[in-house]
Order: structure tokens, then C-alpha cells, then sequence
């Protein structure tokens, strides 16, 4: 089966969004001359054409689209081929409203925008498994097909009463009895007792939804989150077993978006053939920021190669501040995707809407319709520069990593619906600390579900692991007793799947293996920080290391060392950074503030001291990583995040593939410049 490497054509593919249903069809030949002097190799095609393909209950024509196909096949491209099944056609809307979302505040939505389909409608399900499989059955012998792009950012929920009903039904089989049900939810809170399942709704505003996203019974809310998110992965499968009936080679996908909090991504592990998603950077988004979401885009593969299904080639055009690229950062975003497991570079889109609300967002080709623009020279010289090195990267995976960070969306979700302790908690910022000062070393990090495997990773960071059911904190005792190193951090192990509280002293399911018991905890306005003294008293405060958002008051065991103390409050010189060994090396840290900028440098210096972790010292900005070829061959990617020329310095020696000259140790990169050096 040609599914995550390569696609059978052994190169990246290099494309993107090709809608031409929106232009005359006598600028489609003038479109594959330009993609094919930018060397572009591949479209998808049908992301939003429900409407055409479909103009009535029993109606179907595939007229334009074959033209569409045979038009991009008789130039030699690939084809990602969507089922079009993320915007409602209006005639459905109006003959089947139950098709059409129920909002938060329980009013039924009309035709309009996009992903807009109520998931539990039957109409949405038959009618789109019917247009899956008419898809399949017409264009599964088209040669040119590689891969088959189901619906488009799934996303959202529906509150409707046929989700009601159905999400009751989900509750029958999950917990069996009503009585089950009060017990997981502790509904004897503000008199929810339910007598059947009847009595029961999804939590929204006119019900248990609070402001700000809290939740009156979390437990409830969150069983909607996880009824609505196995929905539409149901529905996902349907598509694609329709698919199956025709084409049972080629890989089936859907486009995710990084840490979308809607859905569990790694709940889709299985079902995915290969993962693809859509990387838009705002202007102040961090390279650290992107790479996590590459990473954790890469984890939910099980850390294999990915599909970069989307990225602007210049701007965005839904952001406040819609910056364009600068000349160069598509180029180094694009390498930066490939050098964390991205087998594909893809844009939105290959040319420009004319109107409608994305008519300001970048596309390959623009306006002019020449290919004399910046942004086309661009993407046309990236498009030489793959078709030239693709195949040697091509069937590559990224190396494992010597540290993994676990992404708990369970835990971000629970955080979230919690009233308290802190509206300045953000679950993913959280993440972010920890991973940016990973990155920051060029440390090979993998991201991690709670589950893991932990195995081969020196440490694990584990932040705001709020929700530990005993499942969960076995995986990671287990660990810790291999000789793992384990960095935990406030908000862990506080409370089961339902959102209930861990009776005992606090971290409960790790209190042992931390060696801490976590008393109280203080939250701290935005406007105060509290000093932080790592190593030796006397020093206390020196390093200018401080404790934000929350502050642990912790109790060490005998046994647990302190590695840094708080320096204020009124729990100064108690611990707030501790490490229990737990023997061959392995134990836990446990962090009771989440520390800023230096804090955090202090407490990874301790978490990688005595592992043999160490990163690359390479200038501010230069990022790392490696993929690894079947042959053993390594392939080191540098890459020049910053506007400004970097002179590098590493223990390496070979070939850069992009300009064919020697890397002996050391080596020039421009702004934005990118080096992919084939040795050791
Ligand atoms: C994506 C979406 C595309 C397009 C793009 C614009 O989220 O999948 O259809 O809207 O954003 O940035």
C-alpha cells in the first residue's frame, strides 16, 4: 500500500489547493503552465464542491470535475482528491434542516459558511458516504490519484436534539445505568441527580455551560467533548470505508490543525493512513511554536512522516495582523516542516480567489496572473531546489528523540472547564514553556500521548498532566522504575477521567514516586512573580529565576532532594523544584511553580544533568533536527529561523545537499537560509 512515504512518486509531493471551479475554464491551460514552471507536482482538488456535484436529493454531476481531472492528470500532476464533504449544499440545508447545526445558545443555524454539518444527522451521513463512494468509484482507476482527502478541518459541535439523543445513547453504552452516570459526573452537585437518561442534555449555554468556557459539572462537558469528537471520527470512517470499496491502495486523510482543542487527535492514530495538517504562523508566532506543532502533528502518525497540507505561500488573510512572509521565511518554513517529518509541501492555495472572504489571502498565483510576482519566484525556486533533493529525502524519518513531551488533551480540556484555581492557566502555554527551552538547546524531542511509549527517552516532561487516571500514572511509575527521568509540574494528577477530585495527599496516583505532597496551592495575579533560588541558599534569588501563575506549597519527603526553594511569600525557603531518585538514575522532578525563561533553563539543566542529553550549541534562532535514511544514511537539517545571516559551528562533516558544497564544521546561513548536510 503507498501510503506516509513518498506516495509512489518519489519525490515530495509539492502543491496544494487547487480550486479552479471558481475561474473560467480558459485560464485552467494558463494555470498548469505557471505550476509547471514553479515545479509544482501535485493539487488537491474538490475541498468545497458539494454544491455542483450534488444539485439535488438524487442528482450527481461530476462534469466539471472530470474535466478538472483530466486537465490536471494531462499535465502530469498528482492528485489529492477531498470528498467535498465540509460545506452543506444549500438546497440540503433548506429540504433536511436537520443537516444544519444547533449553537451553544440553542439556536438552529441556516445554510451558511462551512463546516456547518450537525454530525449525529443521518441526512449528513448517508449523503456524505454517498458522495465518498461515487467519488471512489469514478476516480479510483485515475493514475495520477495519490492520496484521498476526507471532508476539511473537522471542527465544532452541534447541540441539537438528535445530538442529544444521541449523545444519551453514548452514555447507555459507556456507563450502563443512570445511577453510573450521576456517580462519574457527582451530580448530587447543585441537585443535577437524574432519574433517566432522558433528563439528560448536552451542557450547553442554557444549561451547564458557564462564561468563559467553564462547566458546571466538568465530568459532563467532557463526556460531550469526547461523545461529539468520537462522532465525527465515526463519521471520518465512514467516508472512508466508502472510499475502501473502490480504492483500497491509496492513503485517506483529513487535514488537522496542530493543537486544535475541539478533538482528541490522538484518538485518530488508527484511522489515519497519514497525517496531514495546516500550518499558518501568525507574525509572532515562534519557530519553537511551529516545531511543536510539527511534532505533535508527527506523534499523532506514531512519528511517522506527515503531509504539510496546507501553509500560505505569503500571507493569511483571517489573522488580525495578516503579515507577509519575508523573502526567504516560506522557504525556511517549508524546510522546517520537512526536517520534522513532512514528506509534502502544500499551499493554500495555487491561485487566488477572486471574491468571497479569503480574496486577500496569498496565493501562488495572484491576481496578475503572471508568475513575475515575488511570491511566485518563491515557491518556483523552492519547487527546483525539491525536485532536485526531494529524492534523496523522500522514505527518510526523523530520529528518535532523546526527550519526549506529553500532550494530554483530556488534561487541556479538564483545565479548561475548571472554575479556578487560575484564568492564566493555559494548558498548551504550558506545553510551549517546556518545549521552547528544549528547542532552544536543539534537544531531539518527540511529543507524546500520556500513554506513551516512554521507552528509549532519557526524560519525559509531563506538564500539567492534570488528569492521571491509574491507568495513565502506571505507564509512568513504570518508567521512573526503569531509570527514567520524569519532570512534572503543578496541576498533575489532581484528578480521574471524570474530573474528580483524587482523594489523599495530592499528587495522588505519583504522590510516592514524587516524593513531594502538594499542600496548597496560591495563584498569582499576571502582575507578580516570586523569586526562585536554585542550588545553594545563600545565593537565594540571585539567578533572577521567578515562579508564575501558580505556586505549589509542598511538603518534601526524606529522601527527596530540594533543588531550588521559593525566595518570597510567605512559603519562601519552601521547595519548588524537588528531585526523588528512584535509582539507576531515573526519578522525578517535581517543578511546584511554573518558572519563567531562566527558572525553566535552571530546572532542564537539572532534569538532563547526568542523563548524557546534550543539545547543539549552535546561535539563537538555528534549529537542528535530523531524519535518518534506510540506509543509516543521517540528513541534518539547519535551519536559519531569523532574518539575519547565522555563522554556525558543529561537529559535522559532509555534503549540503541544497548547494552541493562541503560542511566541514562549520559553515555560513543566510537570512532564512536553510543547509541540508548529508554525513556525520
Ligand atoms: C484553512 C482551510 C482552507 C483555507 C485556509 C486559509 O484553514 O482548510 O480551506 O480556508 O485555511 O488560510
Amino acid at each position: 500500500m503507498t501510503t506516509a512515504n513518498g506516495f509512489g512518486t518519489g519525490r515530495i509531493l509539492y502543491g496544494g489547493d487547487y480550486n479552479p471551479e471558481q475561474w473560467p475554464e480558459e485560464v485552467w491551460a494558463e494555470d498548469m503552465e505557471l505550476l509547471r514552471q514553479a515545479e509544482i507536482n501535485t493539487v488537491t482538488l474538490n475541498v468545497f464542491s458539494w454544491a455542483t456535484l450534488q444539485p439535488a436529493d438524487d442528482v450527481y454531476d461530476f462534469a466539471r470535475l472530470d474535466r478538472i481531472v483530466q486537465t490536471v492528470a494531462d499535465a502530469g500532476m498528482s492528485i489529492v482528491l477531498a470528498t467535498s464533504t465540509a460545506a452543506l449544499p444549500p438546497w440540503m440545508s433548506l429540504k433536511h434542516p436537520d443537516v444544519n447545526r444547533v449553537d451553544a445558545q440553542g439556536r438552529r443555524m441556516r445554510h451558511g459558511a462551512r463546516h456547518n454539518a450537525c454530525i449525529s444527522s443521518p441526512t449528513y451521513r448517508r449523503y456524505s458516504v454517498a458522495l465518498a463512494e461515487r467519488l471512489a468509484e469514478r476516480y479510483a482507476e485515475v493514475p495520477s490519484l495519490v492520496a484521498w482527502h476526507v471532508s476539511n478541518e473537522y471542527g465544532g459541535f452541534c447541540w441539537c436534539d438528535l445530538c442529544a439523543q444521541a449523545f444519551r445513547d453514548w452514555l447507555r453504552t459507556r456507563y450502563g445505568t443512570v445511577e453510573a452516570v450521576n456517580d462519574a459526573w457527582n451530580s448530587a452537585f447543585w441537585s443535577h441527580t437524574y432519574h433517566s437518561f432522558e433528563e439528560i442534555f448536552p451542557p450547553n449555554e442554557l444549561g451547564d455551560a458557564m462564561a468563559g468556557g467553564k462547566a458546571v459539572l466538568p465530568g459532563s462537558a467532557l463526556d460531550y467533548q469526547r461523545f461529539y469528537g468520537s462522532s465525527v471520527l465515526d463519521s471520518f470512517r465512514e467516508e472512508k470505508a466508502a472510499i475502501r470499496r473502490f480504492d483500497t491502495a491509496r492513503a485517506v486523510t483529513t487535514n488537522m490543525m496542530g493543537t486544535f482543542p475541539d478533538y482528541d487527535y490522538f484518538a485518530w492514530s488508527d484511522d489515519l493512513d497519514v497525517v496531514s495538517w495546516d500550518s499558518y504562523p501568525a507574525h509572532d508566532t515562534t519557530p519553537a511554536q511551529i516545531a511543536l506543532r510539527h511534532d505533535l502533528m508527527r506523534a499523532v502518525g506514531r512519528q511517522r512522516p506527515f503531509m504539510l497540507m496546507e501553509q500560505t505561500p505569503s500571507r493569511q488573510n483571517w489573522q488580525p495582523y495578516n503579515s507577509l512572509k519575508r523573502p526567504g521565511q516560506m522557504r525556511q518554513q517549508s524546510w522546517q516542516a520537512v526536517a520534522r517529518g513532512a514528506d509534502t509541501v502544500q499551499f493554500f492555495q495555487l491561485r487566488q480567489s477572486r471574491a468571497g472572504c479569503e480574496k486577500f489571502h496569498g496565493a501562488v498565483i495572484g491576481t496578475d496572473g503572471t508568475g513575475s510576482t515575488r511570491t511566485f519566484r518563491e515557491v518556483a525556486e523552492l519547487g527546483a531546489e525539491l525536485a532536485r533533493v526531494s529524492p534523496q529525502v523522500v522514505g527518510s524519518r526523523v530520529e528518535h528523540g532523546s526527550v519526549a513531551v506529553v500532550f494530554d488533551w483530556p488534561s487541556r480540556w479538564a483545565i479548561g472547564y475548571s472554575a479556578g484555581p487560575s484564568r492564566s492557566l493555559e494548558y498548551v502555554r504550558e506545553v510551549e514553556r517546556w518545549y521552547a527551552e528544549l528547542h532552544r538547546r536543539n534537544v531531539p524531542v518527540d511529543v507524546v500521548p500520556a500513554t506513551g511509549p516512554f521507552d528509549g527517552y532519557a526524560a519525559v516532561v509531563a506538564p500539567c498532566l492534570y488528569m492521571l487516571p491509574e491507568g495513565l500514572a502506571e505507564g509512568l511509575r513504570r518508567y521512573v522504575a526503569d531509570g527514567g527521568r520524569l519532570l512534572l509540574t503543578p496541576m498533575t494528577g489532581l484528578v480521574d477521567e471524570h474530573d474528580r477530585l483524587h482523594l489523599g495527599q495530592a499528587p495522588v496516583p505519583l504522590r510516592d514516586l514524587a516524593g513531594v505532597w502538594v499542600e496548597e496551592t496560591d495563584a498569582l495575579p499576571p502582575s507578580r512573580t516570586v523569586p526562585l533560588a536554585f542550588g545553594d541558599a545563600a545565593s537565594a534569588g540571585d539567578d533572577g529565576a521567578h515562579g508564575t501563575v501558580l505556586c505549589d506549597v509542598v511538603r518534601a519527603d526524606d529522601g527527596t532532594q530540594v533543588l531550588a526553594r521559593y525566595a518570597g511569600e510567605y512559603y519562601a525557603g519552601s521547595p519548588a523544584l524537588t528531585f526523588r531518585p528512584s535509582g539507576s538514575g531515573g526519578g522525578v522532578l517535581y517543578s511546584a511553580s511554573f518558572p519563567d525563561e531562566v527558572g525553566t533553563r535552571l530546572t532542564v539543566d537539572a532534569l538532563l544533568d547526568g542523563t548524557g542529553v546534550v543539545g547543539h550549541d549552535l546561535p539563537a534562532g538555528v534549529e537542528l533536527s535530523r531524519r535518518v535514511r534506510e540506509d543509516g544514511t543521517a540528513l541534518t537539517f539547519l535551519v536559519n529561523t531569523t532574518g539575519q545571516s547565522q555563522a554556525v559551528r558543529l561537529e559535522l562533516s559532509g555534503q549540503d545537499l541544497l548547494t552541493g558544497a562541503a560542511f566541514e564544521g562549520a559553515g555560513m546561513l543566510e537570512p532564512y537560509g536553510v543547509a541540508v548536510v548529508m554525513g556525520r
